[in-house]
């Protein structure tokens, strides 16, 4: 098994020897900008444990892949921010309004298909398998991104669908590292199946947490606006939660809630106040807590299925810290 220390070193330095295109500088500033900036690269870093696991040494075939993934998901994030209209991302201006969309777009793009050559750089042995599990991935992002859309305007949303479109949004992807990181090792079929089930269900967590932090987080340690959600009318886990657990008029009043304008910041403040003070008379927040653990224990059944004793802890030990994270 590869080292805890040399997988951190190889996540803090995973850009170091990468250059981007350099011209022109308006295309590819965006995306060292993302890069530079950083972010806690989790899915490299869940690929590189799931590599571990069957391997002594990281090569450079699994760095490459790696990186891909975490360009993938930097330019999902890049869109996402347009389509969110979200001003801060990691603590800072988001792309679209540190340029403009147009550029948000196009750099996105450009990210998209710079991921595309990265994970194809996975060896010949692994390489199918590998490519055919992104592209599915990265189709199943857009539809999830689509469901997160059409939900906002949608009051009849069951929590059935939520955890569905919130699988695949962000379920897939976290999924996607664990499964790649197992297949590029050689790992056994049945494994890189269960490390995928692991990754899901961690996803799903990950998501439920967002979506906490999202409303009850510290802007200055979550580095994105707190309350973006409410003000977007975004169907969050807890806007779920809480319409499962109103009477007639709390939904009612609720639904009211979210549909109150939040143009001025004085609007928005008085959006955010209204719809918070009805999650915390559902107290939906320990309720997310509550989910947050839970998925995080399924994840964890999942993954007792593929190892035991210093790998389990590995993979014990991941899947705590984002259960307790707080950015
Ligand atoms: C944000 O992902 C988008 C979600 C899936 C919730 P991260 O929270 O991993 O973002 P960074 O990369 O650390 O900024
Ligand atoms: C993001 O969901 C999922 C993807 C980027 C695919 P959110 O919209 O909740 O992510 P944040 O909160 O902006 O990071
Ligand atoms: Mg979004
Ligand atoms: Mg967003
Ligand atoms: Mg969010």
């Amino acid at each position: 098994m590869i080292r805890q220390e040399k997988i951190d070193k190889a996540i803090e330095t995973l850009f170091d020897e990468i250059q981007f295109t350099s011209e022109p500088k308006g295309l590819y500033d965006p995306l060292r900008y993302m890069i530079a900036i950083g972010g806690k690269r989790l899915r490299p870093r869940l690929c590189l444990i799931t590599y571990s696991l069957y391997r002594d040494k990281i090569k450079s075939e699994i760095l490459e892949p790696a990186a891909g993934l975490e360009v993938f998901h930097s330019f999902t994030l890049i869109h996402d921010d347009i389509m969110d209209r979200s001003p801060l991302r990691r603590g800072v201006d988001t792309v679209w309004k540190k340029w403009n969309p147009d550029t948000a777009i196009l750099s996105g793009d450009v990210m998209c298909i710079d991921s595309y050559a990265r994970i194809a750089k996975a060896p010949k042995k692994s390489a199918a398998k590998v490519l055919a599990l992104f592209s599915r991935t990265a189709a199943q992002v857009c539809e999830g991104q689509q469901y997160d859309m059409e939900f906002e305007s949608r009051d009849d949303v069951t929590m059935d669908e939520y955890m569905n479109m919130i699988g695949l949004k962000t379920g897939v992807l976290i999924a996607c590292a664990a499964k790649m990181g197992a297949l590029i090792a050689g790992a056994p079929e049945l494994d890189c199946d269960s490390l995928y089930g692991y990754g899901y269900n961690l996803g799903l967590a990950f998501q439920v947490a967002d979506d906490y932090l999202d409303a009850y987080g510290d802007e200055k340690v979550f580095g994105k606006p707190i309350g973006g959600d409410i003000v977007n009318s975004k169907k969050s886990w807890l806007t779920i939660r809480a319409l499962e657990k109103a009477d007639e008029a709390q939904s009612a009043t609720l639904l009211q809630a979210m549909e109150m304008p939040a143009g001025s910041a004085e609007e928005k403040a008085a959006k955010i106040a209204k719809v918070k003070g009805l999650y915390d008379e559902l107290s939906v927040a320990e309720d997310a807590k509550q989910t947050i653990l839970a998925l995080n224990e399924k994840a964890l059944e999942t993954a007792s299925r593929v190892c035991s004793g210093v790998r389990y802890e590995r993979l014990r030990r991941f899947a705590d810290k984002l259960v307790g994270r707080t950015k």
